[in-house]
């Protein structure tokens, strides 16, 4: 069975993952996992410590992201191949997990369309056409490489980087890189382990969700979250079975998804 888990930026930022890398290790000898990493939130910091001020964008869909321009996919890339994915298979391997950390440029695993142009929803409501920079729409994932590499016992860590068809370095979302990996493999489940214990609705938890439940409510659902209900819909429609979102807060957070209440489950 195969498992992608997606740990949030919101999580990195909190300061330890420990305690989910060490959950790793039990869920690994039953399943086989591929991690997908975020870290919007540190690119953002060191951006601006290099004295690169970062700007975010909503799009006509009201999805909110960050504009990436020249100097930006440069630290981006910097930040989440270079420092964040680095950091986290040292961990895995001090665990005795044998971890590969790859981005999408890496055997093209994951291809995307630079967007040309945007259309954004500007400051007063209304719609305007920018310039796309360097974000680009997921086209297709390598699955070949991954499955050699889990066949022969390595962990891929995957950081949420594409390569555009004129091999430009490009800035894809973390959860979508999840889902667009989890859907083309045909995997099991989607964790997305996050700060929160899942989809709030009117104060409550939703605890399971149809497909077309999800596509009607996420005009509904916040910045952060409805990105993750975007993806979930996207995975489910690509080939994933379910997909969870779970709090990273707990304790054992990946064996609490698979087996714990209180989490968001959608399946078809
Ligand atoms: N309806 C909702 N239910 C739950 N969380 C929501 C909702 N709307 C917005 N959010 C926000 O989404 C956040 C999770 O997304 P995000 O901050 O991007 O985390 P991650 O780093 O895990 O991707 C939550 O912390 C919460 O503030
Ligand atoms: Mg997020």
């Amino acid at each position: 069975m195969i498992n992608v888990v997606k740990i949030g930026g919101s999580l990195l930022s909190l300061g330890s993952i420990d305690h989910i890398l060490a959950d790793f290790k039990r869920v690994l000898s039953k399943n086989k996992v591929i991690l997908v990493h975020g870290g919007g939130k540190e690119v953002t910091e060191i951006a601006e410590k290099l004295g690169k001020k970062q700007t975010f964008i909503i799009s006509a869909s009201g999805i909110k992201s960050r504009y990436t321009d020249k100097e930006t996919i440069e630290i981006y890339s910097m930040v989440m191949a270079g420092k964040i994915s680095t950091e986290i298979v040292a961990q895995l391997q001090s665990i005795g997990i044998s971890a590969i950390g790859l981005s999408g440029v890496d055997a093209c695993l994951i291809k995307a369309e630079r967007k040309k142009r945007l259309i954004i929803i500007d400051e007063r409501g209304r719609k305007r056409i920018i310039e796309g920079g360097y974000t680009g729409k997921i086209i297709s994932v390598n699955t070949k490489v991954l499955k050699m590499l889990l066949e022969a016992g390595f962990m891929p860590v995957v950081s949420p980087i594409a390569i555009g068809t004129e091999y430009e370095i490009l800035n894809v979302d973390g959860d979508r890189a999840a889902a667009y990996i989890a859907g083309s493999i045909g995997a099991e489940n989607i964790i997305f382990l996050t700060d929160v214990d899942g989809l709030f609705l009117e104060g409550k938890l939703v605890k399971h969700l149809s497909l077309n439940e999800a596509k009607r409510i996420m005009k509904k659902v916040g910045h952060g979250m409805d990105k993750k209900i975007l993806a979930a819909i996207e995975a489910i429609e690509l080939g994933a079975k379910r997909c969870i979102i779970s709090s990273g807060k707990r304790e054992f957070p990946i064996t609490y998804a698979l087996e714990g209440e209180e989490k968001t489950v959608i399946e078809k």
